[in-house]
C-alpha cells in the first residue's frame, strides 16, 4: 500500500514525520496509517510540479494523450483492488466503489481523446488590418484539494484534464480518505507519467499546508472540490495571487415529480439521485417536489424502496447503502431530521441512526415538510428525503429557486416539452429530465450561483487549465 508521500517521483515520509491515521467508518477500526505533510512538504511538491511541467509541457500532444490512456488502462486493470481501497476507507458499497473506478478511470480516456484537441482559431479583424490568432497554453502548477466521498473521481476529474492540457499538480487529497489518492498516484507512475508531473500530499494541517502551496509563485490555479463554506475560505486565500479557480462546490438539489410522471420510473430515479454512493453526494436529491394529485402515491412507493435498502458495510453481499464517514455527520444528519419533525413533518419511513461499531444511519423518508422547513435550506449529505407537495409551477419553481445551491435538479414527467421548459427555468448548472444520475466525463459538470465556477469534464474541462493567448499579426 502507497502510504508516503509522493514529491517529484520520490516516496518519502512528511518533513516533521507525522502520521494520518485512517480508519474504516463501518467499524471503527485503524485501517493503517499515512505520512502526513507540513507547508514545508507542499512547498516542495509545488518546486518540484513546477520543474516537471516544463518538460510536461514541452512534449507532443501525442505522448501525454498515449500515457493518459495508460493510466486509463492501468487503473481498469487494478479495478477490483482500488474498489476495495474505497471501500475500506470510505465504506461505500462495492458495486458503488468498481462504478466509482470505471467513472474515474473514464476522466483519463476522455482526456486522452482531448489532448490532441486543444484548437485555437484564426480570423480576420473586422478592419482587415490583422489577423487574429487565438490559442491555448497550459496554465502551470494545479493546486488539487478533493473531498473524501469520491475518493477516486474527484481526483482523476481534475487530474486527467490538467495534464492533457500539459500543467503539472499537487494533490492534496483529504485525510478521511488518502490510500485511494496515493495508490491512483502509484499506477500513474507505473502508466509512464514523468517524475513530478502528480504530487500528492495528505496532510492534518489542511489551512497551513493550502496557504504554503498557494503563496508558492509558481502556482498559478487551484482546483477545488467541497464544501461551499470551505470554497469560500480557499477563494479569498487565491484572490491574493489572483490565482485562477475552478470551484465544485455544495448543493441542494430539488427533485420534481409532476402528476402526469410515471411513478415507478420516478421511484426508481429518486433512488438513484437520493441514494447513489451512500447518499453522500454533492448531485444528490436533498428536496422531493411531487405534485399534489400524486404525492401520496409517490411518498409512499418511495419509502416502501427505501425500507428495502439493506444498510451495513459495503463488502457483505446486497447492501446498497454503506456508514456514514463520521460520528459527527450522523448527528447532522439525525438533528436536521429532528428539526424537521419538530417543525410538523411525519415519518414515513426510518428516522434515526443505527447502533455502531460503524457510523449507520436508516434510509428516511419525510412526508408532510413544509417548503420553509429548516432541512429544505441545508444540504443533508445523507440517506433522509424530505417529500414538499406542491400545485401551482410557478410557486414550485420559485421554491426549487430559493436556494444560494444550484448544482444539480430533477424532473420527472411525460411530457417532454414541460420537462424542457421547467429545467431551463431551473437555476441549476446539471438537470437530470426522466433520470436520477447525470455524471458523466464527457458532460460539462458544475453549478451556479454559489455551487461553484467552472465546469469539469466535457471539452470545457480542459479549457479550463488553460491561458487563452491572442496573437494580432500581419503578413
Ligand atoms: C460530487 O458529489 O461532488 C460528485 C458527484 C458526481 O460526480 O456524480
Amino acid at each position: 500500500m502507497a502510504e508516503q508521500l509522493l514529491i517529484g517521483g520520490t516516496w518519502r515520509d512528511g518533513a516533521e514525520g507525522n502520521r494520518i491515521d485512517v480508519f474504516d467508518p463501518a467499524t471503527d477500526e485503524l485501517i493503517t496509517s499515512v505520512a502526513a505533510g507540513t507547508p514545508a512538504d507542499a512547498v516542495a511538491a509545488v518546486d518540484a510540479a513546477a520543474v516537471a511541467q516544463k518538460k510536461w509541457a514541452a512534449t507532443a500532444p501525442r505522448q501525454r494523450s498515449e500515457v493518459l490512456r495508460a493510466c486509463w488502462q492501468k487503473m481498469m486493470d487494478h479495478s477490483d483492488e482500488l474498489a476495495d481501497l474505497i471501500v475500506r476507507e470510505h465504506g461505500k458499497p462495492l458495486a458503488d466503489a468498481k462504478g466509482e473506478i470505471a467513472y474515474a478511470a473514464e476522466f483519463f480516456r476522455w482526456n486522452s481523446e482531448e489532448a490532441v484537441r486543444i484548437h485555437g482559431s484564426i480570423g480576420t479583424a473586422p478592419s482587415g488590418a490583422h489577423k487574429i490568432i487565438v490559442h491555448h497554453h497550459p496554465i502551470g502548477v494545479v493546486v488539487v484539494v478533493t473531498p473524501w466521498n469520491f475518493p477516486a473521481a474527484m481526483i482523476t476529474r481534475k487530474a486527467a484534464p490538467a495534464l492533457a492540457a500539459g500543467n503539472s499538480i499537487v494533490v492534496k487529497p483529504p485525510r478521511e480518505t488518502p490510500l485511494t489518492a496515493l495508490r491512483i498516484a502509484e499506477l500513474m507512475g507505473e502508466a509512464g507519467l514523468p517524475d513530478g508531473v502528480v504530487n500528492v500530499v495528505p496532510t492534518t494541517s489542511s489551512g497551513a499546508w493550502f496557504d504554503a502551496a498557494v503563496e508558492h509563485p509558481a502556482t498559478r490555479m487551484v482546483s477545488f472540490t467541497g464544501s461551499t463554506e470551505v470554497g469560500r475560505i480557499l477563494l479569498r486565500r487565491s484572490a491574493d495571487r489572483v490565482l485562477k479557480t475552478v470551484m465544485e462546490l455544495g448543493g441542494n438539489a430539488p427533485f420534481i415529480v409532476f402528476e402526469d410522471a410515471d411513478i415507478d420510473a420516478a421511484v426508481e430515479g429518486a433512488m438513484v439521485a437520493k441514494m447513489r454512493h451512500s447518499a453522500e453526494t454533492c448531485t444528490a436529491a436533498n428536496r422531493f417536489f411531487a405534485h399534489e394529485a400524486v404525492v401520496e402515491e409517490f411518498t409512499q412507493k418511495f419509502a416502501a424502496a427505501m425500507a428495502a435498502v439493506k444498510v451495513g458495510n459495503g463488502f457483505d453481499a446486497g447492501v446498497t447503502c454503506g456508514p456514514m464517514i463520521s460520528a459527527k455527520a450522523i448527528d447532522d444528519i439525525a438533528s436536521l431530521v429532528d428539526r424537521a419533525v419538530s417543525a410538523g413533518a411525519s415519518v414515513a419511513t426510518g428516522g434515526g441512526s443505527m447502533e455502531g461499531p460503524g457510523h449507520f444511519f436508516v434510509p428516511t423518508v419525510l412526508g408532510g415538510v413544509a417548503a420553509n422547513s429548516p432541512i429544505t435550506r441545508h444540504e443533508i449529505f445523507g440517506p433522509v428525503a424530505p417529500v414538499i407537495s406542491f400545485t401551482d409551477t410557478d410557486s414550485m419553481i420559485a421554491q426549487a429557486n430559493n436556494t444560494e445551491m444550484g448544482l444539480a435538479a430533477y424532473v420527472y414527467t411525460t411530457d417532454i416539452g414541460q420537462g424542457l421548459a421547467v429545467g431551463e427555468r431551473l437555476e441549476s448548472g446539471l438537470v437530470g429530465l426522466n433520470r436520477g444520475a447525470m455524471s458523466d466525463p464527457a458532460a460539462p459538470f458544475g453549478g451556479m450561483k454559489q455551487s461553484g465556477l467552472g465546469r469539469e469534464g466535457a471539452s470545457e474541462g480542459i479549457y479550463e487549465f488553460c491561458e487563452t493567448q491572442y496573437i494580432a499579426a500581419s503578413w
